[in-house]
């Protein structure tokens, strides 16, 4: 190897920000891996998933944090190209964008798996799988808690909606799902709809100017618990009482969103599990192999009522 390549490939590592290597046995399978950032309290139980399970598996992870950037995402998945890994996945940032890049993965014959977020293109050969949650059925689940909620029920009820990062996937399909199921009563309106980019200051930021904007407020949908989080601070601090004077839905169930579930400030969860990494290194391990793996693998979820959230806390892993 030239020393002019040789230092590409020592600058391409430092750029995939190599982390958690296994130790580089030479026969191990080595696995680049770009996540999102740190955003949310789900997103750091996801990263410490995949970590200790590459551990577990004796995979050699190069480990990237994009942070909230598509750009960073597109330059760690084109260094593992270069540092020829053996499989790279990562969880997408937004839903476009991506062709040129997985193209280049493809034609270098590394092959490619979906993490958590799915990309829009119609283009299947350009990833091996996509391991994550349906989030248009957690939207809809969220609906159907609400319409349930207002069952019997006339008067008009305004609702705001924190949404996600925009254009990511789980942004998009609570929002979808979430609508499909509540069109079928016209007296669900959703009055205030923003996003607060899956973060705490986000929710809370959105959710103070909402309740300045509007009084009226009996129910908010936050696409993760964090955006809920930072939104019980706003309305506390604005008098009303979370929970009762203001209903509030979340999706994730990490620790915190079910502590405030339990402790009657939020008033029902859907689950999405961050706890991807098992399944992860089993499918990287496949696909090196060369075995044939599903296009999907979905993720099994339940949801959470205040009385679930309590039996379920002590047991919780994230
Ligand atoms: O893609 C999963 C979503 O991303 C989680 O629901 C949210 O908390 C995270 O930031």
């Amino acid at each position: 190897m030239t020393v002019a390549a040789l230092g590409g490939l020592v600058a391409a590592s430092a750029l995939a920000g190599c982390g958690d290597g296994g130790g580089g046995s030479g026969d191990s399978l080595t696995l680049g891996f770009s996540q999102v950032g740190a955003e949310s309290g789900w997103r750091t139980a996801n990263t410490k998933s995949i970590q200790e399970s590459a551990k577990q598996a004796g995979i050699d992870l190069k480990f990237s944090d994009a942070q909230g950037k598509q750009e960073n995402q597109i330059k760690a998945i084109r260094s593992f190209i270069t540092q020829r890994v053996d499989v790279i996945a990562f969880s997408p940032v937004v839903e476009s964008g991506w062709e040129t890049v997985l193209k280049e993965a493809k034609d270098a014959d590394i092959p490619v798996i979906l993490t958590d977020r799915a990309i829009d293109s119609p283009d299947k050969s350009l990833y091996k799988t996509f391991i994550g949650s349906d989030f248009v059925l957690e939207g809809k689940k969220a609906g159907e808690w609400l319409v349930k909620e207002y069952e019997g029920q006339d008067d008009p009820v305004n609702i705001a909606e924190l949404q996600g990062t925009p254009g990511a996937a789980p942004a998009n399909d609570r929002k979808a799902g979430f609508a499909d199921v509540i069109k079928a009563e016209p007296k669900f309106k959703v009055i205030a709809s923003q996003t607060g980019d899956f973060t705490r200051t986000g929710g809370k930021q959105v959710m103070e100017t909402f309740l300045k904007a509007h009084p009226d407020i009996d129910v908010l949908y936050a696409h993760n618990d964090d955006m809920g989080l930072g939104a019980i601070e706003a309305i506390e601090a604005a008098g009303k009482k979370p929970g009762t004077d203001i209903k509030i839905i979340t999706v994730d169930a990490v620790h915190d969103g079910m502590q405030a579930l339990a402790d009657g400030k939020i008033n029902y969860i859907v689950e999405c599990s961050p706890l991807l990494g098992p399944q992860l290194m089993d499918l990287a391990k496949k696909v090196n192999a060369g075995e044939e793996v599903p296009q999907r693998v979905l993720t099994e979820e339940t949801t959470f009522t205040q009385d679930q959230a309590q039996e379920a806390l002590p047991d919780r892993k994230y």
